[in-house]
């Protein structure tokens, strides 16, 4: 089978990693790829963004399954592009992944379904909002309505910043058109939980439970990121809260959506906060999270392939996935600065080093490969993943890992599943 999986991020190393133990894996193309894909994939020099040339390439190079990473091509419309050409993708239609790319969206399917979620209210107009903020109890959470690159969620303390914050983005587009209408909603006290479900249209698959690590510095200090370091799975995840969140969450959702005629086939990730109350949902991702999948999939003893296939057939219902019970923490290396300005094009060293010690795979992000050098080329560099039989033991060979490997400026947090954030 040729497969073609669009990104060049950690999560798309740790799917091509991943697909590339499947027996059927013939060929494996990563579009645009990095210094990692490149390794065990053939690199296609397409970015994710560019579907007319993501989609000429499928067609010419007989591509059997397309695997989608980011978000933005799921927005725009990539599966239902290859659809009509009759080309597999596994995602989420555009009409279905409106669930991550329109909030507004997502807040009334919870509303209508009486999923639990952080109560909220939605502007379309700066004023209303502005008025808002002179009764609303805070601190309150600012979204922008449309995709912002991870960055269109502000926690807003009082009335002064949330009043800057939604001029900022209604009236200054401070992110464009994602920004215009805006929720602002409850701030929810608890513990963050990222749970990814393959969901088929009708029934569903939940991976293992993890969780990630959001701002930049140690002690949860510091700017937003991508995400600086993931495990799994989750400490504060256990079975009852597993049945509540499939009885009130999962099971209304998709009832929901086909209520809506939409029918979700892809990976559906929602973002929790466990409160005094149980789990609440912050957000619904319609992708892989990163870099919780640097931590999941090497835990997945199951074959990801047919899993995928299924997930586009319909036939989840007849699949199980086994899980290696060993602990698994994810370390990110980023470029000094990061998430604000950085550097590029810096030599790194020690890969070899990390990579051979047990239980470790290193993933590639930000990297690129110059002459014999793999060098800087991103913001998030690389995710260190190791197992250990406990959280302790995985974390200090994650840590052993991290050691051994250099580049100028590299910055990473000291304490990623470290007590109880
Ligand atoms: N780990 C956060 C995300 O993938 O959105």
């Amino acid at each position: 089978m040729r497969i073609l999986v669009i990104g060049n991020g950690g999560r798309e190393h740790a799917l091509a990693w991943k697909l590339r133990q499947s027996s059927e894996a013939e060929r494996i193309f990563c579009a645009p790829g990095n210094a990692g894909t490149a390794e065990i994939a053939e690199s296609v020099a397409i970015p994710a963004g560019d579907l007319d040339a993501l989609l000429r390439f499928a067609r010419e190079n007989r591509v059997d399954l397309t695997v989608v990473g980011p978000d933005d091509p799921l927005a725009a419309g990539i599966v239902d592009l290859f659809a009509a050409e009759g080309l597999r993708a596994l995602g989420p239609t555009k009409s279905a992944a409106r669930l991550e790319a329109s909030k507004i969206f997502a807040k009334e399917l919870m509303r209508a379904q009486k999923i639990p979620t952080a109560e909220a209210r939605t502007f379309p107009d700066s004023g209303e909002a502005l008025d808002y903020c002179e009764r609303v109890k805070f601190p309150v959470v600012i979204k922008a309505d449309g995709l912002a690159l991870g960055k269109g969620v502000i926690i807003a303390p009082d009335a002064a910043t949330a009043k800057s914050t939604i001029d900022e983005m209604m009236n200054r587009g401070r992110f464009g058109e994602a920004g215009r209408r805006i929720v602002i909603e409850q701030f929810l006290h608890g513990t963050e939980c990222s749970l990814h479900a393959l969901v088929d249209g009708s029934s569903y698959r939940l991976l293992e439970s993890a969780r990630d690590h959001k701002r930049a510095l140690d002690g949860d200090q510091g700017p937003n990121t991508g995400g600086m370091g993931a495990f799994s799975p989750a400490n504060n995840w256990n079975k009852k809260l597993q049945s509540q969140f499939e009885a009130e969450i999962m099971q209304p959702l998709l009832h929901g959506l086909l209520q809506e005629g939409i029918t979700f086939r892809g990976l559906l990730y929602p973002g929790l906060i466990i409160t005094n109350q149980g789990a609440r949902v912050l957000e619904f991702n319609c992708r892989f999270g990163d870099p919780e999948t640097q931590a999941l999939l090497p835990r997945m003893k199951s074959d990801l392939l047919p899993l995928l296939q299924a997930t586009i057939d319909g036939n989840l219902s007849n699949c199980a996935i086994e899980w290696d019970r060993r602990v698994a923490v994810t370390i990110v290396l980023a470029s000094g600065g990061y998430p604000g300005k950085y550097e590029t094009g810096k030599a790194i060293s020690g890969l070899d080093d990390a990579a051979k010690l047990e239980d470790v795979q290193v993933f590639h992000a930000g990297t690129k490969r110059a002459n014999s050098e793999v060098r800087t080329a991103g913001g998030r560099v690389l995710a260190v993943t190791a197992l250990g039989s406990t959280l302790e033991a995985a974390r200090t060979r994650s840590y052993e890992a991290v050691s051994c490997i250099h580049f100028e400026n590299c910055h990473y947090r000291h304490d990623i599943a470290l007590g109880d954030r």
